[in-house]
Order: C-alpha cells, then sequence, then structure tokens
C-alpha cells in the first residue's frame, strides 16, 4: 500500500468494473487516437512486412479504418518530403515508427525520431521532410478521415525571421493522392 497516500481501496477494484468505462472497440477522444497509433507502433508486425520504399513517388498503405478516421502507412526515403501543406477539416496524430522526420513550421522546424508523435488539428500547416541518410517509416491517424489536403506556399512553413530555408522539392499531390503527411 502506498503510505503517501490517502486514498486506499478496499476490496478487489476489479469487482466493480460497473465502475470503470466500458472498453470502445474504436478510438474516440484524442488520447484514444494517440493511444492506437502507439499501439500499432509497438507491433512491428502489423506493419513492417508492408513497407515498400519507392524512389520515385512517395509510397503509402491504408492500414486500417473505423467509423469516422483512417490509419496510414506512409514509407520516406531520404530527401522525400510532404511541401507545406495542412488537412483540411480533419486532425490526426503522426508517429514516427523508424528512421527520422523533419517537420516545418511557421514557428521552427523539430527532429522526429522513432516514437516521436505530434497531434495537430484543423488547418494546422506543416511540412514534413525525410532529411536524414536513411528511409523513414510514419504512421497517420486522420480523424475524420483525409479528404482534402491544400498546399501551402513554402513561406508559410518559414519561421518569421528567417532568410531561406532549404527544402526538399514537394511531391506533386491529386486527388489520386490523399495522403502526405
Ligand atoms: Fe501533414
Amino acid at each position: 500500500m502506498n503510505s503517501d497516500s490517502d486514498l486506499q481501496i478496499a476490496g478487489d477494484i476489479l469487482e466493480v468494473p460497473h465502475l470503470l468505462q466500458a472498453p470502445r472497440e474504436h478510438p474516440a477522444t484524442v488520447a484514444e487516437f494517440v493511444g492506437l497509433a502507439r499501439s500499432v507502433a509497438a507491433d512491428r508486425a502489423q506493419w513492417e512486412h508492408l513497407v515498400r520504399y519507392d524512389a520515385t513517388s512517395r509510397w503509402y498503405h491504408l492500414l486500417r479504418t473505423g467509423p469516422g478516421y483512417e490509419v496510414w502507412l506512409l514509407s520516406w526515403v531520404p530527401g522525400q518530403g510532404s511541401g507545406p501543406h495542412d488537412h483540411g477539416r480533419s486532425s490526426g496524430v503522426l508517429t514516427v515508427l523508424d528512421g527520422e522526420l523533419t517537420e516545418r513550421t511557421r514557428r521552427g522546424e523539430r527532429t522526429l525520431g522513432a516514437g516521436a508523435q505530434r497531434m495537430f488539428a484543423p488547418g494546422f500547416v506543416h511540412e514534413v521532410v525525410n532529411d536524414a541518410l536513411e528511409p523513414a517509416v510514419s504512421l497517420h491517424v486522420y480523424f475524420p478521415g483525409l479528404t482534402e489536403m491544400p498546399m501551402h506556399p513554402q513561406s508559410h512553413v518559414r519561421p518569421a525571421g528567417a532568410a531561406t530555408m532549404a527544402c526538399a522539392a514537394p511531391v506533386p499531390y491529386g486527388p489520386a493522392d490523399p495522403v502526405s503527411a
């Protein structure tokens, strides 16, 4: 028993299931979407054999769908990038599964290593690039599913005061290519 706490549970907590939230088949909250991404990331057997690396165009695979959400698997060879974009009315969780990705926003850039997660709200503008020397794999949960991905000028991910920023050329994006990052 934790002597630092005044809170104690008398009896067996497993005997009070009526006080616990019923487990849900599908995620419905931000925390649950983040948890879904973490559980997929931790289970390499779910995705590792599916990954392909394509130097000519970015590769992606719809890993799972559920009510109101989609889970995409993406690969990035060195130099590949999304171009600056937002995600329409979708929110999302980006999780790096393998390798390293760089995310650029108006506020600056950050390096995302394996296991890093980024949650973003509708309208959030960023650019994701593999600036590393090794391929990278990422998992993208969108809720609702991604229906549009408006592209933005490079200036939308350039921090204020930055004169220039070296960026990988954006990959062309069209209606048949709904997933970027
Ligand atoms: Fe994105």
